[in-house]
């Protein structure tokens, strides 16, 4: 398959395209670095820089889109919201406005999206058809979920990615925890009753492929382990696998302080089950978080 990809660079892009290039797939990565494509993607990997490379003339069978500002890495001011929107939605909207003009249309388009589409819901779990929250991530998904599912109109299956927390020991928020786990120093995030829907990187990768070779796949499917835990449960299975106590508590009322809005993305949290992918006999090879811990950090 000759295969578009958005976001390729990132960390869940670098392993999406090992995978498809190492099964046959001839990838184009969009980055706005092109020149660290080849190392971070393959070296027979094509790079653009730019949409207006795509020419009419060239042909995708599918499109994988993926690009978007990290979501937690700095303060949520009104600037800040504004380039995390442009970053997906301008983007994404651009991206169908290309499928559009392309003389032949790939068959589909995958479309990352995230569980905050759903809001801040404390204990109901969700699956594909629960409505959307009202907050700013719930909105900002809603409306990239929007642009992508534009491109239906021109006759191309479209597959969102409603992603939970990817579990991944090289980036990511567990790269970010390891480190003071190890020192003993994790600490359970307010009273740790907030729930934690996440995904082992490999049943991530797994499923795209999946929502990618089937036809009959289309609309939102949460990308989240069978067995979501809450914050507490999260802090102990990863103090137990590091072999260390995790002890402490971050009070909530420091790190609203510290983060602002973007404190709702740990504090808050919603309870997301993968009803689609489960219905549809998608096999999750990590279903509970011991297993994912144990395989993640084994060596
Ligand atoms: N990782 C998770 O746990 C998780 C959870 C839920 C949803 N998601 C979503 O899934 C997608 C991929 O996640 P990831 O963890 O792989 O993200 P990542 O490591 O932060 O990579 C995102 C990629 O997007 C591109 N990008 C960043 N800012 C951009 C901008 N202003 N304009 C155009 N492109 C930009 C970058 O590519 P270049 O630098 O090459 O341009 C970057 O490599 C993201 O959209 C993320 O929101 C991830």
């Amino acid at each position: 398959m000759r295969i578009l990809i958005t976001g390729g660079t990132g960390l869940i892009g670098r392993t999406l395209c090992a995978a498809l290039s190492a099964r046959g797939d001839e990838l184009t990565v969009l980055s706005r670095r092109p020149q660290q494509v080849a190392d971070l993607c393959g070296s027979g990997v094509h790079a653009i820089q730019h949409l207006d490379e795509w020419t009419p003339e060239m042909q995708f069978d599918a499109v994988i889109n993926l690009a978007g500002e990290p979501i937690v890495d700095a303060y949520w001011t009104s600037k800040r919201k504004q380039v995390l929107r442009d970053s997906r939605i301008q983007l994404t909207q651009q991206l169908v406005k290309k499928i559009q003009q392309a003389k032949t249309k790939p068959r589909v388009l995958i479309s990352a999206s995230a569980i905050g589409y759903y809001g801040m819901v404390p204990d109901l779990s969700l699956d594909e058809h629960a409505p959307c929250g009202k907050d700013f991530s719930a909105q900002l998904c809603v409306d990239w979920e929007r642009a992508a599912s534009a491109a239906k109109e021109f006759g191309v299956r479209v597959v969102l990615l409603r992603t939970g927390l990817v579990l991944d020991e090289t980036g990511g928020m567990l790269k970010k925890m390891l480190l003071p786990f190890r020192c003993a120093l994790g600490s359970r995030l307010g009273d740790g009753k907030q729930w934690m829907s996440w995904i082992h990187w490999q049943d991530y990768l797994l499923a795209v492929l999946y929502l990618l070779d089937h036809p009959e796949a289309n609309s939102a499917f949460n990308l989240t382990a069978p067995a979501p835990v809450t914050n507490a449960e999260f802090t102990q299975a990863l103090a137990h696998v590091v072999g260390r106590p995790a002890v402490f508590v971050a009070p909530a009322f420091i790190l609203k302080l510290a983060m602002g809005e973007r404190s709702d993305l740990l504090l808050g949290g919603q309870k997301v089950v993968p009803h689609r992918l489960l219905q549809s006999g998608f096999h999750f090879e990590f279903p509970d978080l011991p297993s994912a811990f144990q395989e993640i950090l084994k060596s």
